[in-house]
């Protein structure tokens, strides 16, 4: 008797989705006997076949431990395809693993990416800005979650690095222009090629240290902006100022109020909003009090996460609003 196994769209689904996701795949011995030659190849079509990863594809160190799983999966239960086989012998010699494209799958869809050209190093090039924080998708996801708040707003973010938080609300917010900044030159470089990344069709305008993609009805920016430099502040009047994970070096808290101060100044209203994952409490302790003597209030915002977007709620994450009314 020939016995039929299938595989339901929801578990394919998930096993494309882990790819895109960086999971190591993982199925059944069921599913491994319905992954014939025809899905495995539908599977390919929308991994390593697609537009998407041919042009921006993911680092070759995950790939590899990907498709060897999948292997070891398939190889007891199936012909394995060959064009799984010819994959990762492909990328077999690639160590080239410093930077890599990451697609962050936003409302967990495939038809909803986010690309990210980052690397997975901590500390690269001697910044901490070339790979995405763990604080950066909590404050996407809770900006998702309130995109009321972004309505129309001039926002801008400090220490963006590559570009993730702020790239995701200016595709999901309707704000009316969103700048990103950082000081550092590579990690500068980088927002701008994971603008045109996500936003392909914008047109680019410089002036100086800014750069401005039209697209649609916003404007999205980058600018070099340093915390110590108070000559890079120039002339912005934000109405919402935003960071992910940029409270973690103790000589740079009181130039970074500072620089809230400043912008405090041209516009009273401003809002901030810092999202951390606390590592040390005495540096964390630290911003709070500075802000306390800056005259800034502060208020823990809470909210039910990974909505709209995948973090590690198990960390120990603050997210505040701080402001001076
Ligand atoms: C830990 S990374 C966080 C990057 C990004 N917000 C995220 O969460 O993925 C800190 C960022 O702050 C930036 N930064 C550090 N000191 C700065 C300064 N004095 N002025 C501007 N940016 C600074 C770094 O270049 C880096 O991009």
């Amino acid at each position: 008797m020939i016995e039929n196994y299938n595989i339901d769209d929801m578990t394919f689904e998930t096993l494309v989705k882990s790819f895109f996701k960086g999971y190591l795949p993982d199925l059944k011995g069921e599913y491994c006997k319905a992954m014939t030659w025809e899905m495995q190849e539908k599977f390919l079509k929308q991994t390593i076949h697609s537009s998407l990863f041919k042009k921006y594809p993911g680092s070759p160190k995950f790939s590899r431990l990907f498709f060897k799983k999948l292997i070891e999966y398939l190889e007891p239960e199936q012909e394995v395809h060959d064009d799984v086989y010819e994959f990762l012998c492909s990328i077999m010699e690639n160590n080239e693993d410093s930077f890599s494209y990451r697609h962050y799958l936003i409302d967990n869809s495939l038809d909803n990416i986010v690309t990210i050209r980052e690397t997975k190093n901590m500390v690269l090039n001697g910044t901490t800005g070339l790979r995405t924080w763990e604080a950066a998708f909590m404050l996407s996801d809770w900006a998702l979650c309130n995109k009321k708040i972004f309505l129309n707003k001039s926002v801008l973010e400090l220490g963006s690095g590559v570009g993730f938080t702020g790239i995701t609300i200016a595709k999901h917010c309707d704000v009316k222009s969103l700048l990103m900044s950082d000081f550092h030159a590579d990690v500068l470089q980088t927002i701008n090629n994971n603008i045109l990344i996500n936003f392909p069709e914008s047109r680019s305008e410089h002036n100086n240290e800014l750069t401005i993609y039209k697209n649609k009805q916003k404007d999205i920016g980058v600018i070099k902006l340093d915390w110590n430099d108070t000559e890079t502040l120039q002339n912005l009047r934000p109405d919402i100022i935003l960071g992910a994970d940029i409270v973690y070096d103790p000589s740079i808290i009181q130039p970074l109020i500072s620089v809230f101060d400043y912008f405090h100044s041209r516009n009273k209203y401003v809002d901030i909003y810092i999202a951390s994952v606390i590592r040390n409490a005495d540096t964390f302790n630290r911003f709070l009090k500075i802000l306390e003597i800056s005259n800034f209030k502060h208020t823990e915002l809470t909210f039910t996460g990974n909505v709209n977007i995948e973090w590690d709620e198990n960390l120990l994450w603050c997210l505040l609003r701080i402001n001076k009314e």
